[in-house]
């Protein structure tokens, strides 16, 4: 039987899971100050040995395609910059969050899905968030990586009453609505309760919190109209199944000023980029 989700229950879950704790918040607080120097920011990401050798394995990755080959933190930080650091660190931290088997959610093939799902959407996110001129494309990106995070909470549920979800989805029906309907909560609702629970910046809590509902966002606007469409193109480009694919709203598209032209530029350059994010999977 499904049963509504009570607010307890999940805060106890979200704590339990803490991506960005300890020296991971550390390098974030270092990062975000402006008054660090590039040596804060090293000295923070070394303090943490399978953080270090993760930003190595990223920077290293095809995605960045670095004509040198970069040895240590000290050099990466030097060369990408902060904003490049903290795309890598909130990578290699929703890794492992990400990177896991659904049980529940139908048509989930094998544990990189979800995690593949992301890279796809983070790096359609940075696309669109440059075309449209957005004040931060990395920030873009991290909403993008981390939209469907509530689903990792949710599938604990949801693999209890599977074939019901996919008997409502065969009917047509939205899978949010399916979710708050079974549980009183749908992901992206639960995704934007985790990141405020972890504190993350309210860009990247509204990105994730309506990225199925872009027109009900009411302060971060633009980003949450980004991930919706990031989210959209990334099912198209790379499909999780047959089902969760809303097609673009095209009073969405007029509304943020993107035509047809734009948006086969945009598929053309997320197509270029998937392979080289895929390397990071
Ligand atoms: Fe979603
Ligand atoms: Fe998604």
């Amino acid at each position: 039987m499904e049963k509504k989700l009570q607010i307890e229950e999940i805060l106890k879950r979200i704590k339990f899971l803490k991506p960005i704790s300890g020296a991971t918040a550390k390098v974030i607080q270092a990062l975000d100050n402006p008054e660090s120097s590039a040596e804060d920011i090293k000295d923070a990401i070394l303090l943490d040995p399978a953080l270090t050798a993760d930003v190595l394995r990223i920077v290293n990755s095809a995605y960045f395609a670095l004509r040198q080959r970069v040895a240590n933190v000290k050099h990466a930080v030097a060369l990408l910059g902060r904003k490049t650091i903290k795309k890598i660190i909130f990578t290699a931290r929703a890794g492992t969050l990400l990177k896991r088997n659904l049980e529940g959610y139908p048509t989930q093939e094998n544990a990189n899905t979800l995690w593949e799902h992301s890279l796809v959407t983070a790096v359609s996110a940075e696309i669109i968030a440059e075309k449209l001129q957005y004040k931060d494309k990395e920030l873009a990106y991290i909403g993008g990586l981390l939209h469907d995070i509530g689903k990792i909470i949710l599938d604990q549920y949801v693999k209890d009453v599977t074939q019901k979800v996919e008997a409502e989805l065969a009917k047509g029906k939205e899978l949010t609505q399916i979710e708050k309907e079974l549980f009183g909560y749908d992901h992206a609702e639960l995704g934007g309760i985790m990141a405020e629970n972890w504190q993350l910046t309210l860009p990247i809590k509204e990105a994730i919190a309506y990225h199925h509902s872009p027109t009900e966002a009411s302060k971060e606007v633009m980003i949450a109209f980004i991930a919706y469409m990031a989210n959209n193109l990334a099912n198209f480009i790379c499909p999780l199944g047959n089902y969760h694919t809303q097609s673009t709203d095209p009073a969405v598209l007029q509304h943020i000023g993107l035509n047809d032209a734009d948006m086969e530029e945009i598929t053309l350059k997320i197509i270029a980029k998937k392979e080289e994010i895929l390397t990071i999977a």
